[in-house]
C-alpha cells in the first residue's frame, strides 16, 4: 500500500507552541519525536519509504527534509506552492502515486494526530485495504462529545468489512452534533484510504474544478484551483463512502484540553512538562522550561516558550486560535 501523509497544515489553537512558521506537526511533544515523525513511523507498517509520498507547503520543505533525516527516512515530498486546503493537496499526491505504478491503494493520513499503532490501527487499514478498491474508506471513531471541529458519518448497510457510509457531514453547528451523538454517528478520524484511480474518477464527479486546474502546470495550479477539503469536496458528496470503525487510541490534539487528555497526568491531573509546584491546584496543563509554580488554580494551560507566555482557561482552549489572528492583526 501507499501513503500520502498531509503536513501542509498552519495550527493555531497550540500557540505558542505552534506558529505558522512552525505548527504543530513539527513540535516534538511525545518520546522525542515530532507528530510528523511518527506519522511517517505509522506508515512504515504498511509502505516502504519509497512508497511514501509527503504533501506539505514549500516554506516547510526544509523542516521536513530535516525532520525525515533525523529518522533515516527517505520519501518524497511535494512541495506546494500555496496552501489550497486538503483535496488539492490529496489529488497532486494521488496524481503522483498513480503515475509512479505499482500497488495504487493508498491510505491519506493527517500528520498532526496522536494515535496508537498497535493491533487495532493495523486490523482497521487491513480492513480498509480490502474495501479500497470500491469504496473511499473512512475510518469512524466513537464520539466522547458534540464536537463542532470534526465531520460526522452515519453508518449504513453492513459491508464485507465496515459499512457503507449513508452520510458524511462536516463540522455541524451544535445542536446538530448534539443530535448526531445520540443517533449513534461516528467522528471522521481524518484518515482515508483508497485506490488513487478511484479517488481521482470521484474528483472528475464531483470536484470537476479541481481536476481542471491540476492539468496545468503547477505554480498556475495552485493559482487557480479552488480552496477546499476532501470533506466538503468529495466525501460529503460521493456515494462511494465507507466507514471502517476506528479503536485504536486518536487524538487530534486540536487544542491545549486535548494535550492534556493526551498526557500522563499526576496525582493531582496536572499534565505537566517541566519542574513544577502545586499547591492546593490542579487539573492543569503546564509546559515550560523553568519552574511553574500554581497557588489554589484549576484547569488551566499555562504554557511558555522562548517569546510568550499563554495562559488560558482549559475550557476555553478552543479560543486560543483566536491569539494567531489577533497578533496577524496587530502586524
Ligand atoms: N499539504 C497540505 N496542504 N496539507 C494540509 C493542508 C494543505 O493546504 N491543509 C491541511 N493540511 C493537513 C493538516 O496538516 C492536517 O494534517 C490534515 O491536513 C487535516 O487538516 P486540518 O486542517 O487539521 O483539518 P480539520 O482538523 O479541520 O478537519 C479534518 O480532520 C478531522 C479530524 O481531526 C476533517 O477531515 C474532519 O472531518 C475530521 O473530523
Ligand atoms: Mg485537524
Amino acid at each position: 500500500m501507499k501513503t500520502l501523509i498531509l503536513a501542509g497544515g498552519s495550527g493555531t489553537r497550540l500557540f505558542p507552541l505552534s506558529r505558522e512558521q512552525y505548527p504543530k506537526q513539527f513540535i516534538t511533544l511525545f518520546d522525542d519525536e515530532s507528530l510528523f515523525q511518527k506519522t511517517v513511523k505509522r506508515s512504515l507498517l504498511f509502505s516502504t519509504p519509497g512508497e511514501i509520498c509527503i504533501v506539505t507547503n514549500a516554506d516547510h520543505r526544509f523542516l521536513i527534509r530535516d525532520q525525515l533525516a533525523e529518522i533515516g527516512c527517505d520519501c518524497t515530498v511535494l512541495a506546494e506552492p500555496a496552501g489550497r486546503n486538503t483535496l488539492p493537496a490529496i489529488y497532486y499526491g494521488a496524481k503522483t502515486l498513480a503515475d509512479d505504478g505499482g500497488s495504487d491503494v493508498m491510505a491519506v493520513l493527517s500528520s498532526d494526530h496522536l494515535i496508537d499503532a498497535g493491533t487495532a490501527y493495523v486490523e482497521a487499514f487491513r480492513k480498509a485495504e480490502r474495501l479500497a478498491r470500491d469504496h473511499l474508506v473512512v475510518f469512524g471513531v466513537r464520539p466522547t462529545s458534540p464536537h463542532t471541529g470534526y465531520g460526522y458519518i452515519r453508518p449504513g448497510a453492513v459491508l464485507d468489512e465496515g459499512y457503507a457510509v449513508d452520510a458524511f457531514v462536516e463540522k455541524p453547528d451544535l445542536p446538530t452534533a448534539e443530535r448526531y451523538c445520540a443517533d449513534g454517528y461516528l467522528w471522521n478520524s481524518g484518515l482515508f484510504c483508497f485506490a488513487a484511480d478511484l479517488f481521482l474518477a470521484e474528483c472528475e464527479r464531483h470536484a470537476p474544478a479541481v481536476c481542471r486546474a491540476f492539468e496545468r502546470p503547477l505554480e498556475e495550479a495552485y493559482a487557480s484551483v479552488p480552496k477546499v477539503s476532501i470533506d466538503y469536496g468529495l466525501m460529503e458528496k460521493t456515494e462511494k463512502a465507507a466507514v471502517v470503525p476506528f479503536d485504536a487510541a486518536w487524538s487530534d490534539l486540536g487544542n491545549f484540553d486535548a494535550l492534556h487528555a493526551a498526557l500522563p497526568k499526576n496525582g493531582d491531573g496536572d499534565a505537566v512538562r517541566g519542574e513544577h509546584i502545586g499547591i492546593d491546584s490542579g487539573g492543569n496543563l503546564i509546559i515550560a522550561d523553568r519552574l511553574v509554580a500554581t497557588v489554589g488554580v484549576r484547569n488551566l494551560a499555562i504554557v511558555e516558550t522562548k517569546d510568550a507566555i499563554l495562559v488560558a482557561s482549559r475550557s476555553e482552549a478552543q479560543r486560543v486560535g483566536e491569539v494567531a489572528k489577533a497578533l496577524k492583526e496587530r502586524g
